[in-house]
């Protein structure tokens, strides 16, 4: 398949709805990217990489960091994690603290921020650093030695992090928090800072396209992790867009509020695409738009 015109295609049709959305401003110093802005990036199983507009431009991961802390805490702990932490959709916006009390401190996924915020206190502890790991982690699948942090964005986040402060503190008050809360919501500050372009995300979401096997050859997931991990991004990587994204685009995909989303075709491709104009649920309105033209234009949905 020539995926360099696929991709030129899918860019021609989402013109018209570039810069439609709000960019985030919660985290204030994400309201300063233009909304116009594009990007997409295919990579081959194999390590071709194709791309699209800004693919090349460095942007703020935010949750899709969760993705990968989710993996490493998987490869370590195996199914111990699933203890505290669910696997079932939330149905609730990523940020939602009501449910956390209904369900005693155990968040329903990995991927809404208090579930994310558990899988950091658990890598913290099991590493002693995650932010240190998951920076390597990244440098290593993506291929790019200059990935790094934002510490801007991350300082952003932490003076405006009231929310999720509640969500570890109330956590910790179930006993659901293994670390000191102010450690934990450090490295998560710091883990959602990380800046990667499309190419550098299209490359380190290979690992759940080979079934869990890393960049280098090695072993991070069993094959049946890797699947669990999949199946909890088809799942859940989109929050409570999560139904329609799956019927619209038909793959495991993960956004972040920076405006990115990537998604995995098993046994060919990870993707990534970015355009910051976000719909009401958090979700790139364009890169949804985008990996929706690319699954109808070419029939790669795991369906
Ligand atoms: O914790 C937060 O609110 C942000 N650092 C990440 C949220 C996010 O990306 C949600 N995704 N759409």
């Amino acid at each position: 398949m020539d995926y360099q015109a696929v991709l030129s295609e899918v860019w021609d049709a989402v013109r018209p709805v570039l810069g439609q959305g709000r960019v985030a401003t919660y985290i204030p110093a994400l309201a300063a990217v233009d909304p116009h802005r594009f990007g997409m990036a295919l990579a081959t199983v194999e390590g071709d990489v194709y791309g699209v507009g800004d693919w090349r431009e460095p942007f703020s991961i935010q949750s899709i960091s969760k993705v990968f802390t989710l993996a490493l805490t998987l490869a370590r702990d195996g199914d111990a994690l699933w203890r505290r932490v669910g696997k079932e959709p939330s149905g609730n916006p990523f940020n939602s603290l009501v449910q956390l009390e209904y369900e005693q401190g155990i968040p329903r996924n990995p991927f809404i921020n208090a579930g994310a915020l558990v899988i950091t206190d658990r890598l913290q502890r099991l590493t002693g650093d995650a932010r240190g790991t998951l920076r390597d982690f990244l440098r290593a699948e993506s291929g790019n030695p200059l990935v790094d942090f934002d510490p801007v964005i991350a300082a952003s986040e932490a003076a405006h992090g009231h929310r999720n402060s509640a969500l570890a503190h109330f956590m910790a008050s179930y006993g659901n928090m293994e670390c000191a809360v102010p450690e934990v919501l450090e490295h998560y500050f710091w883990q959602c800072s990380l800046a990667m372009s499309c190419a550098d995300l299209a490359r380190a979401c290979g690992f759940l396209a080979r079934h869990g096997q890393r960049a280098d050859g090695a072993r991070l997931l069993t094959r049946s992790q890797a699947k669990q991990v999949n199946a909890v991004m088809l799942t859940c990587g989109t929050y409570d867009a999560a139904g329609e994204f799956a019927y619209r685009v038909g793959l495991p995909g993960k956004s972040g509020v920076g405006g990115g989303i990537i998604a995995v075709i098993p046994n060919r491709c990870g993707l990534c695409v970015w355009s910051p104009g976000l719909d009401a649920r958090g979700n790139s309105v364009a890169g949804v738009e985008a990996l929706d033209r690319f699954t109808t234009l070419t029939g790669l949905s795991i369906f």
